[in-house]
């Protein structure tokens, strides 16, 4: 949720941190813009894509060594050009980008209004500008001067030879260095061409260990894909192979982790489970619940992070509590966490990106390793995430109820998920016909039931962000409860009916629909006859163990979202209104 990225060395900053910025614009791109000091300091904005401050700019960039830069996701005032960051001060001396929200804006702006400053935008960040200029004019040193004035978001130093860098993540300065120094909270940091010092808001200058990033350039580059969305529902054999890697105990019926950080009398002592996230991750989570209860045997919950952290939950030292997050940036899931933590229950994150702040927030982890997702809308992760959570359930039931019979049968499962999913991509060019005749839909109802009621959910979510047709997704037998009053012929309705526990309860589910005229797109395990008649679309998926079955049935409809927007023409890559990494609440 925005995307921030500075420079400073004697290379001319302006390329430097405009091709960082690209890198970044899956967080926001609602604006552009970029100070650079030169001589005097010079600030350059527009509204829309980074393309669009390019070409305003023309061939002819900025001289000058240090520059900042930053792509919006508007949260106060609209994506105008006055308030585009970076926002200077009335004295034109200082220029700041920003992410996060002030909640505390509207006061401060009063406040400064009326000691005398000039407010050009409508942003909450302006305030940060003026309140720093304020304290710097009084004689406080730069660094002392922002310390005063702000809180954090994720932020990075990455250090170079000769020359520094700041930026959201490190995907802004792969192509330049891969050592980077990952900021907390209540960090500020002072960057100078060779040379950087960490202080902390209270406890002063502080030793940050600095961290060598595994992702190479390749790995946040399309490689010849048309977007990075179909990269990632093609990369996923190699994503769902990285979750594993390693972690499987075959003999033992089991798994390991390296960074769980709790020991097996501990996990003995969870007596209840609670998963926090939001969005895709959520789902994952509901799908994570099914496997806990129904393996492990322990009663878990699952809440959206931004329900969680403001209910007074119940929430004690025998609960544990695991965050999941892609980005590991989400403001609710972190601050979900935090909140668990003070409570005293042992935290976990389910965590895609190594170092994120969720990452260093919780007691223990288990990392996806699904490589760097770029595309907005969620699809290597999800899949990773039921495959960690699987591998989490497995090493809890292993230590109560679970046989080692059993244990072993989910692993041999799990070894082979990798090869099953690449069968399902080989699908592809079907799903894409089946797009076709779903492009002018306006309405998408998806159903499924027990581990596949989630991967309807998930399924609905991904059609909506990215191809902006309405679609819901519900539990397939709690159609009859309303939503089959919106059945006609104009009403695709897609099932996912792997043949698995309920999967005779989906078909008589499927018979309702087609009794009302509905179009059944039916999700389907290899060989299942038994859509034959009933469905006017089938797509077919191996056959696994139930709990396994959400890995394989959701990317057919990962493809099929993508492909329906592609057909329509939309973004599928950036979708409107959307940004990747939700640091705001
Ligand atoms: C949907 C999507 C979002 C994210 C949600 C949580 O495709 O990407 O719903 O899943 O914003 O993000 P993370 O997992 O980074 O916490």
């Amino acid at each position: 949720m925005c995307g921030i990225v500075g420079y400073t060395g004697t290379r001319t900053a302006a390329p430097v941190v405009l091709e960082g910025l690209k890198r970044l614009e899956y967080r926001g791109y609602d604006s552009a813009g970029l100070a650079v000091v030169n001589g005097g300091l010079e600030v350059f904005r527009a509204p829309g894509k980074i393309a669009i401050l390019e070409r305003e700019l023309g061939s002819d960039l900025p001289e000058g060594t240090t520059a900042i830069a930053h792509t919006r996701w508007a949260t106060h005032g609209a994506p105008t050009t006055a308030n585009a960051h970076p926002h200077a001060d009335c004295g034109g001396t200082l220029a700041l980008v920003h992410n996060g929200i002030i909640e505390n804006a509207g006061v401060l702006r009063q406040a400064l209004t009326k000691r005398g400053h000039v407010f050009r935008s409508q942003t909450d960040t302006e305030v940060l500008s003026h309140l720093i200029e304020e304290n710097h004019t009084k004689g406080m040193p730069l660094v002392d001067a922002t310390a005063e004035a702000l809180r954090g978001s994720p932020l990075l130093v990455a250090i170079g030879n000769g020359e520094n860098f700041v930026a959201s993540d490190a995907s802004a300065v792969l192509a330049h260095t891969r050592s980077v120094v990952y900021l907390d909270d209540g960090d500020i940091a002072e960057v100078k061409p060779t040379d950087y010092r960490i202080m902390d808001l209270d406890a002063g200058e502080k030793e940050t260990p600095v961290t060598h990033v595994e992702w190479d350039l390749a790995t946040i580059e399309r490689g010849g894909y048309a977007h990075f969305m179909l990269k990632e529902i093609m990369e996923q054999p190699e994503s769902v192979r990285n979750t594993l890697r390693g972690r499987l105990l075959e003999e033992e019926g089991t798994v390991r982790f390296g960074g769980l950080n709790i020991s097996a009398d501990e996990l003995l002592k969870v007596q209840r489970i609670v998963i926090t996230a939001c969005g895709t991750s959520w789902h994952s989570a509901l799908i994570g619940e099914y496997m806990m209860e129904e393996l492990a045997r322990i009663p878990t919950e699952v809440e959206y992070a931004s329900e969680f952290r403001y209910r007074n939950p119940i929430v004690d030292e025998r609960t544990l509590v695991i965050g999941i997050s892609q980005s590991g940036e989400t403001a609710d899931t972190l601050a979900a966490l935090r909140e668990a933590k003070r409570r005293g229950a042992r935290t976990l994150g389910l965590v895609n990106v190594v170092g994120s702040s969720i990452a260093r927030e919780v007691d223990g982890g288990i990392y996806l390793h699904a490589g760097p997702e770029i595309g907005v809308a969620s699809t290597k992760a999800f899949t990773s995430q039921i495959v960690a959570l699987a591998l989490l359930t497995l090493k809890m039931g292993r230590l109560r109820a679970l046989s080692i019979l059993q244990g072993r049968e989910v692993v041999r499962a799990l070894a082979k998920l990798p090869e099953l999913v690449a069968r399902v991509l080989t699908k592809a060019a079907e799903v894409e016909q089946i797009a076709e005749r779903l492009v002018r839909a306006q309405n998408v109802l998806y159903l499924g039931r027990g581990y596949n009621f989630p991967v309807a959910l998930e399924g609905a979510l991904k059609l909506k962000e990215i191809s902006y047709i309405h679609a819901e997704g519900y539990p397939a037998a709690e159609m009859k409860h309303g939503p089959i009053a919106l059945i006609d012929d104009l009403m695709p309705v897609v099932f996912i009916a792997p043949k698995d526990g309920v999967h005779q309860k989906v078909l008589s589910n499927i018979e309702e629909v087609k009794a009302r005229g509905g179009r059944v797109i039916a999700i389907v395990t290899e060989g299942d006859t038994a859509l034959d008649k009933l469905a006017d679309h089938r797509i077919e998926i191996p056959e696994t163990l139930d709990l396994l079955t959400p890995v394989l049935s959701v990317v057919p409809l990962q493809l099929l979202a993508y492909y329906i927007a592609v057909r329509r023409g939309c973004n599928v890559d950036q979708p409107r209104n959307l940004a990747k990494s939700v640091t705001v609440e």
